[in-house]
């Protein structure tokens, strides 16, 4: 694979599992920009939210998006990614941004079940502010992705199929 694809999405759209498998598929590299943050930070997104605050994480996430155009494979993101307009004009210039878009009740439900994954935007929100959220950022997915895949109640093989499909289509 020559170029890269980034998954974009809100919070429990499946960005690191489709991610993941789809990088499999493709015989590529994963890379979850989560991750590559607290490599970077040296502590978990919680802790870092909590000395540091939210506008102190933006900007490692910003400067870790940059570098990911060094890195050829699939770059899953975090939800937050299209926050900034530095970010998104970022994403408007790549070549394949892949926007998993999930209506809010199946994130809601995956977000509360989701007991692994400490997500302090979602911890301190009650459902009518993490609504409001998810309504605030659904333009910005929309006009920074290349593709848009549904994937409100479809499996993985299912969204993984599409996108490949979609690909194929633009490529
Ligand atoms: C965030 C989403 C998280 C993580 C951080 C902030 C957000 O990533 O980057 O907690 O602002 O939506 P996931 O979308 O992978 O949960």
């Amino acid at each position: 694979m020559q170029t890269s694809l980034l998954l974009i999405g809100f919070m429990g759209a499946g960005k690191s599992t489709i991610g993941k498998l789809l990088a499999q598929q493709l015989k590529t590299d994963h890379f979850d920009l989560d991750q590559l943050i607290v490599d970077n930070i040296a502590m978990d997104i919680a802790s870092y939210f909590e000395k540091y605050g939210e506008e102190a994480f933006r900007q490692v996430e910003t400067k870790i998006l940059q570098k990911t155009s060094q890195l050829s494979g699939i770059i899953s993101t975090g939800g937050g990614i299209v926050s900034k307009a530095e970010n998104r004009q970022f994403l408007k210039e790549q070549q394949n941004v892949v926007y998993l878009k999930t209506n809010f009740t199946e994130l809601k439900r995956r977000i509360y079940q989701d007991k692994t994954t400490i997500r302090p935007l979602a911890q301190e929100k009650n459902t009518e502010e993490l609504a409001r959220l998810y309504f605030s950022r659904s333009g910005f997915y929309q006009e920074c992705a290349s593709i848009t895949i549904d994937t409100t109640n479809k499996t993985a093989e299912v969204i993984i199929t599409e996108i490949m499909q979609k690909m194929e289509e633009i490529l």
